[in-house]
């Protein structure tokens, strides 16, 4: 029999995500809403490494444009709690020491931290052998955070329940985006509480919440690799709570719409704004617009594949 030794290092890599759809229904008692949402996975990426120890710590640092001075780096950082939460589900009874390297926007509505968790898991678990499945791993992921079962998983899938229920959906070629980060993060509670509080204020004038599902036309951008099929269907229910939050993001907007984006919008609770180009071409001369208006400005393409693990 042969035995493979255990690693003593693991590098994995898990994506940011945009929601090129979201509805949002009612509060559930458990404090989440009812979602329907279609993720992409896009090409900016969390690298997580792991390495055995006796302890459980994590250092975080930023990649380009990405100031990583909100992240947490005791008990609550995210992908500490996937490490422990592994090992308490696996009986591990070591621990692990954690470097993070962040490209997804921090706390800007792209999934960042739960693109650590999901890499922290997958880590961990090659690390320690735990021998757990993907369905396990995947149903750990969904305690950590409504969007780390669809870092774990990427490409572009269809999320109900909290957003943590995913089916795959049918996507075909490359979309291009550039993505407007902002100098300030937007909580994520903070978001979702004050688009009740506008619902609350109109009930009278919006009526009731109604059931969140995934426009059709959405699924067949996605599926025809349609860009300008995409634009006119993407929607996040979360903009409009966010733009009243941080009024300054409808002029980044505007700003992208006037100068070659076929659409933009708020990704997830911003307030990274994520703006959908025609092709490369596009793209890049839409950065350049953006960032002589002094934006920061990244671009990127999706769907891409979730967490794995990287061979250094
Ligand atoms: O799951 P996660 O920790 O990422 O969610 C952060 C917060 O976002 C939740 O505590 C909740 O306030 C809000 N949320 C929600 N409904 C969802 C997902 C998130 O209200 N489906």
């Amino acid at each position: 029999m042969t035995t493979v030794a255990a690693p003593t290092e693991v590098h994995t890599r898990a994506p940011g995500k945009i929601n090129v759809f979201l509805a949002v229904g009612d509060l559930q008692p458990d404090g989440y809403h009812e979602l329907a949402t279609a993720y992409q996975a896009v090409s900016l990426y969390e690298d997580v490494r792991a390495r055995r120890s006796d302890d459980f710590t994590v250092q975080v640092t930023g990649g380009p444009g990405v100031d990583v001075a909100g992240v947490p780096t005791d008990d609550s950082n995210l992908a500490l709690r996937a490490a422990r939460l592994l090992a308490s589900t696996t009986g591990y009874q070591g621990g692990v020491d954690l470097r993070i390297e962040k490209c997804v926007p921090v706390a800007g509505g792209m999934g960042g931290g739960s693109a650590d968790a999901a890499a922290a898991l997958l880590a961990c678990d090659a690390l320690w052998q735990t021998g757990l499945g993907r369905d396990d791993l995947l149903h750990l992921a969904a305690e950590l955070g409504a969007d780390v079962p669809f870092a774990f998983s990427g490409g572009t899938a269809v999320g109900t329940g909290r957003g943590d229920e995913l089916s795959p959906a049918l996507a075909k070629g490359q979309f291009q985006w550039v993505l407007a980060l902002a100098d300030f993060g937007l909580s994520t509670p903070t978001v979702y509480r004050e688009l009740d509080e506008h619902r609350r204020r109109h009930q009278g004038d919006i009526g009731p919440v109604r059931q969140p599902v995934v426009d059709t036309g959405v699924l067949q951008a996605l599926r025809a690799g349609d860009a300008g099929l995409l634009a006119e269907t993407m929607h996040n229910d979360l903009q409009a709570p966010a733009l009243h939050l941080e009024p300054g993001l409808s002029a980044v907007l505007e700003l992208g719409e006037s100068n070659g984006a076929l659409a933009g919008v708020v990704s997830g609770s911003g307030p990274t704004v994520a703006f959908l180009a025609p092709d490369l071409d596009g793209a890049l001369e839409l950065q350049i617009a953006l960032s002589a208006a002094r934006l920061t400005v990244v671009r990127a393409t999706g769907p891409v594949h979730g967490a794995r693990v990287v061979a250094d």
